[in-house]
């Protein structure tokens, strides 16, 4: 049996050319080659299918696109038409902005490419609404660019079949697994190549589809073989970033000046920082620093802002006449004998910067 990698670690090109086979066997014998963008490669055909594909089913966008065709046969004739019109052939669709957009890249194409569609992905993403997945579809199918189309679908089935672990939620992520897929792109049929790869992971790779033994892919399926498939993609879930609003005590006694340890537990634990006071919001802040000390005055009119992982702090330095005993007055000296935060050596630029 051939496996993906070879004793270097690289894929294997054998194993690249099965698979590519294998995949446009199946889809030659049971994709969906019948669908109506899949008849021609005219690149004006082939955008208005993935523009209507992006957040519509297949079998809706089906009839929007012959009637919108039927309508606006060319490039021309959707750079020309009545806002009106548009409206009406995608009434239903949702997302008016598609169609908006696409309007404004039609115009593009007569205006700056003579009326006919350029013929690159790079190009391609100089268009109003073509962002680099659309790109790669039109590039690839209508231009045999060899450039994989990077969607979810595509995430998920290379993902399963190679067990990228790479965290899909991620935006860099993208990059790895263009540098993972473009090798395997078929050259000869990178549209047939993407376009099958699609109707892999809406069927037997679909989201909660688990591979059968019988399965043509079974045999390139990592996953399937050591029974993790499901835990395919890796995506972790987008944690909403905390803000917190902090006032940094400048309280001077005797020369020294005034630190708090920070609490045992949390961030910056156990380290040491000028006191800092948590409130609930900035209007808070400024209300409830004068209300607590005496004499507070605001030294910087710029937040000083720290972001950890899942928050976001800002610090308002603020000057007061108090001196309370839960602080720890120390010297320059013993205070830089310890070790310092980044928070921490940003407050003290700040102070510098305003006194
Ligand atoms: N979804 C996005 N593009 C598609 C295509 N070309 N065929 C089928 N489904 C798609």
């Amino acid at each position: 049996m051939t496996s993906w990698y070879d004793a270097d670690g690289h894929l294997s090109e054998d194993m690249i050319a099965d698979f590519r086979q294998t995949l446009l066997t199946w889809y030659d014998e049971s994709g969906r080659t019948h669908l109506p963008w899949r008849i021609d490669k005219e690149p004006y055909h082939i955008w208005v299918s993935e523009i209507m594909l992006q957040q519509t089913q297949v079998e809706t966008v089906i009839p929007y696109y012959e009637r919108f065709l039927a309508e606006l046969p060319r490039v021309q004739d959707l750079a020309e038409a009545d806002e009106e019109v548009l409206l009406k052939l995608w009434s239903g669709l949702g997302y008016y902005s598609r169609v908006r957009n696409m309007q404004k890249a039609a115009q593009q194409v007569m205006a700056d490419f003579d009326g006919q569609f350029p013929s690159t992905s790079q190009a391609l993403q100089t268009l109003a609404g073509i962002g680099p997945y659309t790109a790669a579809a039109i590039a690839s199918i209508s231009f045999d660019e060899v450039v994989p189309t990077l969607d979810g679908n595509m995430f998920r089935v290379f993902a399963r079949l190679l067990k990228i672990d790479a965290d899909i939620a991620q935006p860099k992520t993208r990059k790895i697994f263009y540098g993972i897929i473009l090798p395997i792109v078929d050259p000869e049929r990178p549209g047939d190549f993407n376009q099958a790869v699609m109707d892999l992971g809406t069927s037997l790779m679909s989201a909660k589809t688990e591979t059968f033994a019988e399965s043509p892919f079974a045999r390139f399926n990592l996953s399937y073989q050591d029974g993790t498939e499901l835990t395919f993609p890796v995506k972790s879930k987008k944690v909403k970033q905390v803000q917190k609003f902090y006032a940094a005590i400048i309280s001077e006694k005797d020369g020294l000046l005034a630190y708090q340890q920070r609490p045992k537990t949390g961030l910056l634990a156990n380290f040491w920082t000028y006191p800092l006071v948590e409130f609930d919001s900035w209007d808070a802040i400024y209300d409830g620093v004068f209300e607590q000390f005496k004499d507070a005055k605001q030294l910087n009119i710029t937040p000083v802002t720290h972001i950890f992982t899942h928050q976001k702090w800002q610090v308002m330095l603020v000057q007061v006449a108090d001196n309370l005993d839960t602080w720890t007055y120390l010297s320059d000296d013993a205070y830089e004998a310890l070790p310092q935060t980044t928070l921490q050596l940003k407050l003290q630029a700040a102070l510098k910067e305003n006194l």
